[in-house]
């Protein structure tokens, strides 16, 4: 835990006290007042429902002097004077802008996650935000989803610990112990689960898998002290998620005992309606609040119809009571009640500051993926270089989706990076085609630049428009003509480079064949282009390792590596073949994804030998330790992430065939060899069985350490019953 980390879902006494003695001087209409989360920028009348007490917490409000005069009329023009919460869209970054999550997810370092969350954090404090709706902690297999940018992408493991580290950089005792912030995992739960990709659908799933894949990363940010959670919009197997006393209070009341606020999505309690689980606005608000959500944010239906329902007895006091003591909880560990304004001369020292884009730099350098490097024709080592493409010079699309205050004047594109960094190098810009559109009227200028060029560095991708809510996308490849424009510039017979800039993983086959480097750089935030140039010549060694699973085709999808093993498991490569039918798999693709989770090149190498189970057999409570060296074997110093999988073989339900449970980063100097040891309590090792009980089953594992999902060395061990 970092310092000055602040659990905020555990008052103290003192805390629960002092809210209590504010619940009894309300009446029942302030009470549901607290519940009500508007956004002023659809409501001219603010003012006056905050004056009424009407109000409890507001959104999408980021001027700091706005802020604090509605502050001034909830604390000094209302009876009982209590502080609204002010909470924003904070997903990577305020202002620096921070590689998207699942960008910032490849870089596999929690320890920066974290220290970009609490750069954010103090960013969003200085102007005037209580609390962030942050972290994203959905797990996504489809990248047809426009959603997967905001998450740690396919792996529950690696969600948990991505989803610890943001909670603990959020609420971390930010400006220095100026302000504090509170956190909102998001969206609760298995949102990233719709059918099909499409954003807001039906997402039915089983029990089990709930348990066992999304919910882990919802439960180790409470455990990591989170002051609040979202619920989704999804339903979820028939009950909206938004109105779903199961995963609301059963699971996470009663079984992890959550003391925090439970916020609606935004209008998911009147959406309660057109999913048609509710007849009007009025069932919505008493579906919801029964099913346990404190507050509704911009449904309309908590503050049209609370105070009749529990005037009717529909509704119990205690209910609303519990809800709004939650709410005031928070609002007085925040400290808002002796500190509600925010000094307007602090953003002035925080946003922006150099640091802040140093560290911008750091999280997007080690969050680029190289996919392919033939030759290697990576590092480049030409003085003369065609720039193709319309993201090349774009100032936008790194930004990618929920950028915040993030602004295009910050960024540095790629042609930026490359004339900070080899001032020396000469240069031809030519945009090509635009993304989206069917503009292709520069595709001879590109051809032409390419052809008087040593190499053809292209930039090609999704804008930021693309990806994040309501962005799903059924055709994976590189939008508009941008795939003519490389077909054209690889024909021209220069070598080309590909830097890719997406909000998700792109089906890209025709470029995995025929180009012989592959930058994944997503979108890198406000240093992206200085990020990518830096990798381009070799002043940093790429080390990022997906997190999600590239397909090779759409119809893969979903395409992850801990998927079940089948009763006709698929033993080899390619699609099928004479001895191979009836067996589970295509008869025209093959079953593997194009790039694999976990993987990454460098531009040097790393052998991985000596794996050795030091503990073959393992009691219950006992941890299981397995070490192997890693060797950089080329001439550059580098980092590898290196990976721990097993397989349970044998269980009361069928377990995946791969599951991630140890991940590490090394820094090797050239030559360099380090022992990489892994340790993992046993309890580790669970699942939900037969009755849907956690627990561990005795019985034979395997075990790899190793560089991605698809390879590594392998060993096995046995969990013994005692
Ligand atoms: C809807 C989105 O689903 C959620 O992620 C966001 O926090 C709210 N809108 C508020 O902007």
């Amino acid at each position: 835990m970092s310092d000055g980390h602040i659990r905020l879902n555990r008052f103290e006494q003192r805390v629960v006290a002092q809210a209590d003695e504010i619940l009894s001087r309300m009446t029942l209409d302030e009470k549901v007042g607290q519940m009500n989360q508007l956004d002023p920028r659809w409501n001219r009348e603010i003012d006056k429902l905050v004056r009424q007490s009407k109000v409890g917490s507001v959104l999408s409000i980021r001027s700091v002097s706005e802020i604090n005069r509605l502050q001034r009329v909830a604390v000094e023009e209302t009876r009982l004077g209590i502080p609204l919460l002010v909470g924003n869209d904070v997903i990577h970054g305020y202002r620096t802008i921070f590689p998207i999550p699942l960008a910032e997810s490849c870089t596999w370092d929690p320890d920066l996650v974290e220290r970009a969350a609490r750069i954010a954090a103090d960013e969003a404090a200085a102007s005037g935000t209580d609390w962030i709706f942050a972290p994203m902690v959905d797990i996504c297999r489809d990248p047809r989803w426009g959603r997967i940018a905001e998450g740690a992408g396919e792996d529950p493991t690696l969600g948990q610990a991505m989803a610890r580290a943001r909670v603990r950089g959020f609420q971390a005792d930010g400006l220095a112990g100026e302000r504090r912030i509170a956190a909102c995992p998001k969206h609760y739960v298995a949102y990233g689960a719709a059918e099909a990709g499409k954003d807001y659908n039906t997402v039915d799933i089983s029990e089990r898998t709930l348990r066992d894949v999304f919910l882990p990363p919802f439960w180790a940010a409470i455990d990591e002290g989170a002051a609040s959670i979202m619920s989704a919009f999804n339903e979820i197997s028939g009950i909206p998620a938004s109105a779903n006393p199961f995963t609301l209070r059963e699971v996470l009341r009663q079984e992890w005992d959550f003391e925090g606020v439970v916020l609606s999505d935004y209008n998911a309690v009147g959406e309660l309606v057109a999913h048609g689980f509710a007849a009007d606005l009025r069932e919505a608000a008493l579906r919801a609040v029964l099913a346990g959500i404190d507050m509704d944010m911009m449904g309309h239906a908590f503050p049209e119809h609370l105070v009749a329902l529990v005037e009717e007895g529909a509704v119990p006091l205690s209910l609303v009571d519990d809800a709004v003591r939650r709410i005031l909880c928070l609002k007085i560990a925040l400290g808002l009640f002796e500190r509600p304004y925010t000094d307007e001369g602090l953003e002035a020292q925080f946003i922006l500051r150099e640091d802040h884009r140093h560290a911008a730099l750091d999280v997007a350098r080690k969050s680029i993926v190289l996919l392919k490097n033939e030759g290697p024709i990576l590092p480049l080592r030409t003085t003369k270089i065609a720039l193709i493409g319309p993201l090349a010079d774009d100032r936008a699309a790194p930004l990618g989706c929920w950028h915040c205050e993030g602004r295009p004047e910050d960024v540095e594109t790629v042609l930026d990076g490359i004339r900070a960094v080899r001032p020396g190098c000469a240069v031809e810009f030519v945009e090509g085609c635009t993304v989206a559109d069917d503009a292709l009227d520069q595709v001879e200028d590109a051809v032409r630049a390419a052809r008087q060029a040593e190499a053809a560095v292209l930039v090609l991708g999704e804008n930021e428009r693309m990806s994040g809510e309501a962005r799903s996308r059924a055709y994976l490849g590189l939008p508009g003509r941008q795939q003519e424009l490389l077909e054209a510039v690889v024909a021209s017979g220069t070598p080309v480079v590909c830097v890719l800039m997406s909000g998700r993983p792109l089906v890209i086959p025709w470029m995995a064949e025929h180009v012989p480097a592959i930058v994944q750089a997503w979108h890198g935030g406000i240093r992206a282009g200085r990020a990518v140039a830096d990798i381009l010549f070799g002043e940093v060694n790429p080390s990022g390792k997906l997190t999600a699973s590239f397909p090779r085709t759409v119809g893969q999808i979903p395409v992850y590596y801990g998927h079940k093993s089948t009763g006709r498991p698929f033993l080899g490569e390619g699609t099928v073949q004479f001895e191979q039918a009836y067996r589970s798999n295509y008869i025209d693709e093959s079953n593997r994804p194009l790039y694999p989770f976990g993987y990454g090149l460098s531009y040097t190498t790393f052998a991985y030998k000596d794996l050795n189970v030091e503990t073959p057999v393992v009691g219950m409570e006992d941890t299981l330790v397995v070490s192997a060296t890693v060797t950089n074997e080329g001439e550059l110093p580098g980092d590898e992430v290196v990976q721990l999988y097993v397989q349970d073989l044998v269980g009361s339900v069928t377990r995946p065939v791969k599951e991630l449970k140890g991940f590490e980063r090394l820094s090797l100097a050239a030559g360099e060899s380090a022992s990489v040891r892994f340790e993992v309590p046993i309890s580790e090792l669970g699942f939900h069985g037969l009755v849907l009980e956690y627990g561990v089953e005795a019985g034979a594992f395997k075990v790899w350490i190793g560089p991605d999902a698809e390879s590594g060395l392998e060993a096995a061990f046995t969990v013994s019953a005692g």
